[in-house]
């Protein structure tokens, strides 16, 4: 059976540098074998989590939507900014907010390939390294390899593609890792 995965961006800024890599990094997964469903989070907009507002409505019909997503795929592709040297957040809430009631049964156990965009000369590599930890304490496998694209205001033409074949070939084994490892896990 293929395997799908659940790819988005933690930048819902329109001209998001990461918004773009996730497209490219879904095209690769794609290419790979996989079935990809990417969305926007813009779409599953959710409160700044707080317990009293959870104990009173419960979990937003966003995030609710969001783990039913997250039940009904194999993996997670993510791109992340960094911010001030860890991830922004948009992920921590989303995935804060998914990991209530039964929502880190739909996390745990399951595989992610992870890579970030930036303006910077090191592209996100210090936030590529929380999101691993941040992963890891949800339960996900989060495959070694990992992409950052540095100077990610020159990285990618008119159409959204990588001009740097060398950073498409890090996508790539990005997402050849996370398909063949979410693969194996599943035999
Ligand atoms: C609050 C804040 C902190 C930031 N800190 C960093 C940082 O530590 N390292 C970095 O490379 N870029 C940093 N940036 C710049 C972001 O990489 C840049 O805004 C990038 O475009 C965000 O990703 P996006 O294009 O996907 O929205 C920061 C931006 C903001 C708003």
């Amino acid at each position: 059976m293929t395997i799908k995965l659940l790819a988005f961006s933690a930048s819902t800024r329109l001209a998001s540098y990461n918004r773009k890599l996730i497209a490219v990094a879904a095209q690769a997964a794609r290419d790979a074998g996989a079935e990809v469903t990417l969305i926007d989070l813009l779409d599953y907009d959710m409160p700044l989590y707080n317990g009293d507002l959870e104990a009173r409505d419960g979990l937003p019909a966003s995030t609710q939507a969001l783990q039913q997503l997250f039940a009904g795929h194999d993996g997670l592709l993510l791109s992340t900014p960094e911010y001030n040297g860890l991830f922004p957040p948009l992920l921590k809430n989303t995935l804060d907010w998914v990991s209530r009631g039964n929502g880190l049964d739909h996390l745990a156990g399951k595989v992610a390939g992870i890579l970030s965009a930036s303006p910077g000369r090191v592209g996100g590599l210090r936030s590529l390294m929380a999101t691993r930890q941040y992963l890891n304490n949800l339960g996900l496998l989060v495959v070694p390899q990992q992409q950052a694209v540095s100077e990610a205001g020159h990285a990618f033409d008119e159409q959204g593609l990588l001009l740097d074949a060398r950073v498409q070939a890090g996508v790539n084994n990005v997402a050849v890792a996370l398909v063949g490892t979410t693969q194996k896990l599943r035999d």
